[in-house]
């Protein structure tokens, strides 16, 4: 995971360093830190915590130059302390690096590089690497080569990535080798911004928006060497490249909080617009169906599909689930979702049909980057549902749709699970107007898709009603989140949000299953909050809800307006408007992610940046 960033130019480096952090923070927020080369010295900053103790540490401590590294943590190996902040540094003091990504063997390399006298300050599996290239470095200079000539730098950095077993992005600085940058890339991304007489690095391009368009995105076993000379690009096994140099895409960042407290109460606010953005331009009405500019595969391709398997990663694999019931529904499409973290090292089987679609809201997630890779291997079309513009795996999908949600920053999800959902419920239109759906049927689901975004202004009107609930359910520490059918992926989301920002135990299971195990769990002390919203099987639900007050458990109900026969029966009711069973996730979700926002708060937690959460997960 962790985020890094590198310059080497002209400009005073300690400003564009701290603004790239803050903008990888998504990445991770354990601890930060940067290094930089003053009069030819290294100088490091590191702090645990925020970007902002490091800025605040600079204010007191202050560094000037314009080459530097930095680099902000979540915590694979070691705890988040200020020994296991990066940059380490290396040997002697010759080399200092920042690492992104896990280094498997790193407990042999430290092993045998404390045989050699290294002596590590840190936990991490990072700090091996800053001491094999120190000791790669000092063997070349036993050689008789230079320390202070690129080359020699280089062949040390070649020589330490071969011992490497693991996912690394790395980015160096040399004591002796002033001005010069040189990084390194296995599995973790590195992306390197090219200015007039200056060079730009991040793990992704997120810090170099509004420094420059023209980026080389690192592919794996290639290292680049950044000086004031140029830039220069070696392959492990094929020397060197030409930069393949691309235009970033660049995206307005509205992240302001405007007049919100937080960003996940902003953007629960958002999905009216965001829900709106997702359909523009894609409702055919002329043939009742959806329409999509980036699929990149012809129709008759899509008509041969036998067989989808949708794969990602937490929420987005909630609207995974969601989305097998559509495309099921409506498409008559076998639909399977994995997880992403087992289908990479799964090798179910696959027909020739079978076309895959990643879903990810970052379009980072190192596990569904790595399925989506090991799918496309197999020569499966690949195709993403994506929210960030230009994202690792947007660029490396076959085609996809993207969810233009706007930046989400609160590290629980929220308007990019509606969006998946909403781009899923055209995708399943689409592909069932190929095939069984009638056009009537098709001009239905349009008419009542444009309906949406009002009726989620209109959800949103519960507001109030979910803040004062929260109040009397702050206190629980464990709760049953239960639906079925259409609801039951909501279930799991609704536990989901409310374990990642309130630290409360919550387990979603489907109403009907819960039988068959979680109802012993069932007492005054453990609420059950069941989504029972009017539909094919509302009173199979009802029924549910009595077995769970028989055994004294209290309920919340997420109900219909109107529902009176639910006030019987549960000990607190969310209401929100009636719609079609496949459209209910969408408005359902939205009282669950102000339950566990309100109970969050109550809790004293800190909803944006959650304990041990970080928005991407960049590594598996
Ligand atoms: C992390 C985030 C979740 C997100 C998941 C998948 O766990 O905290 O909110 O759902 O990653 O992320 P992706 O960007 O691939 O949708």
């Amino acid at each position: 995971m962790c985020g890094i960033v590198g310059y080497v130019g002209h400009r005073d480096v300690a400003g564009f360093l701290l603004e790239g952090l803050h903008r990888l923070e998504y990445r991770g927020y354990d601890s930060a830190g940067i290094a930089v080369l003053q009069n030819d010295e290294i100088k490091v900053r590191k702090k645990a915590g925020r970007v902002q103790e490091l800025s605040s540490e600079l204010d007191s401590n202050p560094v000037q130059s314009s080459i530097g590294i930095g680099h902000t943590r979540w915590a694979t190996h070691g705890e988040a302390t200020n020994e296991n902040s990066h940059p380490h540094i290396g040997g002697n003091g010759e080399v200092v690096l920042v690492h992104n990504g896990v280094i498997e063997n790193y407990i042999d390399l430290r092993n045998q590089l404390q045989g050699l006298g290294f002596v590590f300050k840190s936990q991490t599996d990072s700090e091996v690497i800053a001491h094999l290239l120190a000791h790669h470095l000092q063997e070349q200079v036993k050689l008789g080569e230079d320390a202070s000539t690129k080359e020699t730098c280089l062949k040390a950095l070649e020589l330490t990535t071969r011992k490497l077993n693991g996912t690394y992005g790395i980015v160096a600085m040399f004591k002796e080798c002033s001005n010069t940058i040189i990084c390194a890339r296995a599995g973790s991304p590195l992306v390197i911004g090219i200015g007039k007489d200056e060079y730009f690095l991040g793990s992704d391009s997120s810090p170099l928006i509004g420094y420059t368009e023209d980026v080389v995105y690192l592919s794996d076993y290639e290292i680049a060497i950044l000086s004031s000379d140029g830039m220069e690009i070696i392959h492990r096994d094929s020397g060197h490249q030409s930069p393949s140099i691309q235009t970033l895409k660049q995206v307005s960042a509205d992240s302001d909080l405007g007049d919100f407290e937080h960003y996940m109460l902003k953007e629960i606010y958002e999905q009216p617009q965001s829900i709106e953005n997702a359909m523009r331009g894609r409702l055919d009405e002329d043939e009742a169906t959806a329409k999509f500019g980036g699929l990149n595969i012809d129709p008759q391709q899509l008509r041969k599909i036998d067989r989808i398997v949708l794969t990602a990663c937490g929420t987005s694999w909630h609207a995974g689930l969601v989305g097998e019931y559509l495309l099921e529904e409506f498409a008559r499409i076998p639909t399977e979702v994995e997880y992403a973290s087992e289908l990479r090292y799964r090798n179910p089987p696959m027909t020739d049909n079978t076309m895959v679609f990643t879903i990810t809201q970052s379009g980072e997630t190192a596990d569904t980057l790595a399925a989506m890779r090991e799918c496309k291997r197999k020569g499966h079309p690949t195709l993403a549902i994506c929210n960030v513009v230009g994202s690792t795996i947007a660029r490396e999908a076959d085609g996809g749709i993207y969810l233009h949600a706007g930046p989400e920053i609160g590290v629980a999800s929220t308007k990019a699970f509606t969006s998946q959902v909403t781009v899923l419920t055209l995708l399943a239109l689409y592909l069932g107007r190929m095939r069984h759906l009638s056009q009537p049927a098709g001009s239905r689901i349009i008419q009542q898709l444009k309906e949406i975004p009002d009726i989620i202004r209109k959800t949103l009107k519960c507001h109030e009603a979910v803040k004062d609930i929260s109040e009397r359910y702050c206190h629980y520490e464990n709760f049953l989140y239960l639906g079925r059918l259409y609801n039951f992926p909501v279930a799991l989301e609704g536990a989901l949000k409310l374990k990642e920002i309130s630290y409360s135990h919550a387990e979603g299971y489907p109403a009907a299953e819960m039988k068959q195990g979680p109802i012993a769990l069932v007492d005054e002390k453990t609420p059950s909050v069941f989504i029972v919203p009017r539909g094919n099987i509302y009173p199979k639900v009802l029924s549910n809800l009595e077995e769970i007050k028989a055994r004294k458990g209290p309920v919340i109900a997420i109900a219909c307006e109107g529902d009176t026969r639910i006030e019987q029966l549960a000990d607190d009711v969310i209401y929100v408007p009636d719609v079609e069973d496949y459209l209910q996730p969408l408005v359902t979700s939205i009282p669950l992610q102000f339950l566990s926002y309100h109970i969050a708060l109550l809790r004293g937690c800190n909803v944006d940046r959650p304990r041990n959460l970080a928005k991407s997960v960049t590594v598996e």
